[in-house]
């Protein structure tokens, strides 16, 4: 029997999403299966921590998938069974380097015709993020098959709060009060069990189908609360980041008012309109739940619960 070839490629800043992508393949390979891991490596270095201005600035290019400068990714196979796309969210959309990758020649040959498996490790937003990406994917011809996403222990709105502190400071404990920034370690090793089933569905040529081959296994969970919030905030994001983009090039004094402006829009709004938008929605979910109930399976596929 030939040899089974999956290519896992990424980009994880902090090592999270590695760290992820890690235990997801721990018991994938072996000796009928072989993983080639190749992370994406941007020209120039992203800081971490972020400089807050840095950190900003990298909204307008993130949001309107400009990507960025990338190395070719090396020592590939020719043909591989199966693909492993790991991206983290930025703005809500696919980080910068990964946008970048999608949209390179490289990725045109390699993914062409291939099954994906996307997965996402980030703060708590990846639905409209995900949408993007299959755009992305359906633009380089590959089909996706499955969709595996992570998300921080802190919840969506303590997320608010350590998320952007382990950014700022590389601390993921800020705040001692607070839960730490980031995925559970047990949410991370639990990944094993994707690879395991991976390891035997290719053993049975399941990729080669359109059945997603990671259902019941708790690949995602979609909170339809959450949707509203991003396409209300995605809507916003079209604005500012024209505005950014407007006040000067990339770093410049120009962009730095216009974020420091933004900055301040953005606080008002999650002290004010958040909660009161939580509240509404809590009480019209009582009469939406059906729908709501509806739009959560159509995000959660193709693995689903
Ligand atoms: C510039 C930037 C913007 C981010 N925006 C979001 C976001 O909109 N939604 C989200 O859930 N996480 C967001 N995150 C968090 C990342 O998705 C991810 O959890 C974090 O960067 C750690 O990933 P890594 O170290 O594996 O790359 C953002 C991170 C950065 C650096």
């Amino acid at each position: 029997m030939r040899m089974k070839k999956v290519l896992v490629v990424y980009y994880s800043q902090t090592g999270q999403l590695e760290n992820v992508l890690k235990s997801f393949t721990s018991k994938l390979a072996d000796e009928e299966i072989k993983v080639d891991m190749r992370p994406i490596k941007p020209k120039l270095k992203y800081p971490f921590p972020w400089p807050f201005y840095t950190f900003f600035d990298e909204f307008p290019e993130a949001v309107q998938l400009d990507g960025c400068e990338i190395e070719d990714l090396e020592e590939l196979e020719e043909d591989y069974d199966l693909i492993i796309l790991g991206y983290t969210v930025w703005y809500m959309a696919p980080s910068i380097p990964v946008t970048a990758f999608m949209q390179s020649v490289q990725a045109k040959q390699i993914f062409k015709n291939k099954p994906v498996v996307t997965v996402v490790a980030c703060r708590d937003m990846w639905v409209l993020a995900q949408e993007k990406m299959k755009n992305m994917i359906d633009t380089v011809d590959a089909r996706l098959i499955d969709h595996v996403a992570l998300t921080d222990q802190s919840g969506s709105v303590l997320s608010l709060v350590t998320l952007p502190m382990w950014m700022f400071t590389g601390d993921k404990k800020f705040f001692s009060a607070l839960p730490q920034a980031g995925i559970t370690q047990e949410n991370i090793d639990n990944c094993v069990r994707f690879g395991e089933r991976l390891n035997s569905s290719l053993k049975e040529d399941k990729e080669k189908n359109t059945d997603a081959m990671l259902t019941n296994l708790g690949a995602v969970s979609v909170n339809a609360k959450l949707i509203a919030t991003e396409k209300i905030a995605n809507r916003s994001f079209q604005i500012w980041t024209q505005l950014i983009k407007w006040s000067g090039k990339k770093y410049s004094v120009g962009r730095k008012i216009t974020i420091t402006i933004y900055f301040v829009f953005l606080v008002l709004l999650l002290l004010t309109i958040v909660p009161l938008n939580i509240l509404s929605r809590k009480i019209l979910n009582i009469f939406q739940k059906e729908k709501l109930e509806a739009m959560e399976a159509k995000y959660e596929l193709p693995s689903g619960k």
